[in-house]
């Protein structure tokens, strides 16, 4: 079965053909990160226009490096969320019209589950069950997996998400958004012991996250250094060796948390999802802590930790094959929810 499935919760367009036997053959992608770093985030109404120039363009190219036409496709997916309720509705309303043109099936998807199944998408696959960290720019989750469908929540952020903290303290800094990527960049080979920041929840019983308390300890330190600097200009490597410790400080506890889980559920396996599942750095701190554990991380490939269709195709395609999907759904009924 050919599935076409269209991602546009926030800011990346991406359109993706799956096959239910053969696996992912194409997808295209449109991120419109440049376009929003004038304003220093997503502006919703902006999104929704992009969405609007881009989609039709991207299932061209998509079908097209599949070698297939929309004759080909036997459903369609889409992402109902959740996400900015402009932005979904231009993925919906495309996918559900193909679907009522066509007499195909339709299929919703919740966005966190297409990055929850997406570490499939790699090479070796992770066998259920597994733990799966989930950190993106808006939620930070750890969850038991059981198989497609079964999803067990193991804890939580209580405030701020794992994305979100690397976006905010970057704002901090001056750089630009999305701050993750650039964050890391900045901390890359500085030295990250120079300033101590708190690791909320560190030591705590549970398997919840918090970050919101250390945007304020990044701007108190931030400040302390404006106030001590010739001219209330920071030295470069002081911004880095900041920049670094606020990396250590979010990955640790990741780090942490996601071990702790594989202790309490005693199993082996962990995938990272998520646009966070992009930092270097929390990817060998979870590969060396694994390793006492004898335990395996598993990752998306690189292009796919952020948003894209591939990852909402193959959860369809899961779907499907699990026989959790409705083939029946062919109504064209925009069912988002942001
Ligand atoms: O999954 P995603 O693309 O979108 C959401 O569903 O939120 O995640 C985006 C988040 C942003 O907060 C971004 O700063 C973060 O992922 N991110 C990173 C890196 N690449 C993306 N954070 C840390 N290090 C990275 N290399
Ligand atoms: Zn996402």
């Amino acid at each position: 079965m050919i599935i076409l499935g269209f991602e546009s919760s926030c800011d990346e367009t991406g359109v993706a053909v799956v096959d239910t036997q053969r696996g992912l053959l194409a997808h295209a992608l449109h991120s419109q990160v440049a376009m929003h770093e004038d304003y220093g985030g997503v502006v919703p109404e902006l999104a929704s226009r992009d969405h609007i120039r881009r989609v039709l363009p991207l299932t061209r190219e998509a079908l097209a490096q599949a070698g297939l036409g929309l004759d080909d496709v036997d459903a369609v997916a889409y992402t109902a969320g959740p996400g900015l309720a402009g932005a979904l509705l231009v993925g919906a309303s495309v996918a559900r019209s193909i679907a009522w043109a066509r007499d195909l099936p339709a299929i919703p998807i919740h966005h966190l589950e297409g990055h929850l199944l997406s570490p499939l998408l790699a090479d070796p696959r992770p066998e259920f069950p597994f733990v799966a960290l989930l950190v993106s720019g808006g939620h930070t989750q750890l969850m038991r997996v059981d198989g497609v469908g079964q999803y067990t929540l193991l804890g939580e952020t209580l405030d701020d998400a794992a994305g979100e903290a690397f976006d905010k303290t970057a704002k901090l800094l001056g750089l630009g958004y999305p701050g993750g990527p650039a964050l890391a960049a900045l901390a890359e080979g500085a030295d990250e012991t120079r300033f101590e920041l708190p690791r909320p929840k560190l030591h705590s019983q549970d398997l919840d996250f918090s970050f919101s308390g250390l945007k304020t300890a990044v701007l108190t330190r931030l400040r302390q250094l404006e106030r001590d600097a010739p001219e209330g200009r920071v030295a470069e490597s002081d911004r880095a060796a900041l920049a670094a410790a606020t990396q250590a400080a979010i990955v640790d506890v990741l780090v942490a948390k996601s071990l702790r889980a594989l202790k309490e559920t005693g199993l082996k396996r962990i995938v990272v999802a998520g646009g966070v599942g992009a930092n270097r750095r929390l990817r060998e701190r979870l590969v060396a802590g694994l390793a006492r554990l004898k335990g395996q991380a598993y990752f998306p490939p690189l292009a796919l930790c952020t948003d894209n269709g591939a990852m909402i195709a193959f959860a369809a395609a899961m779907r499907v094959q699990a026989g959790l999907a409705d083939l029946t759904d062919t109504k064209p009924a925009f069912d988002v929810h942001p």
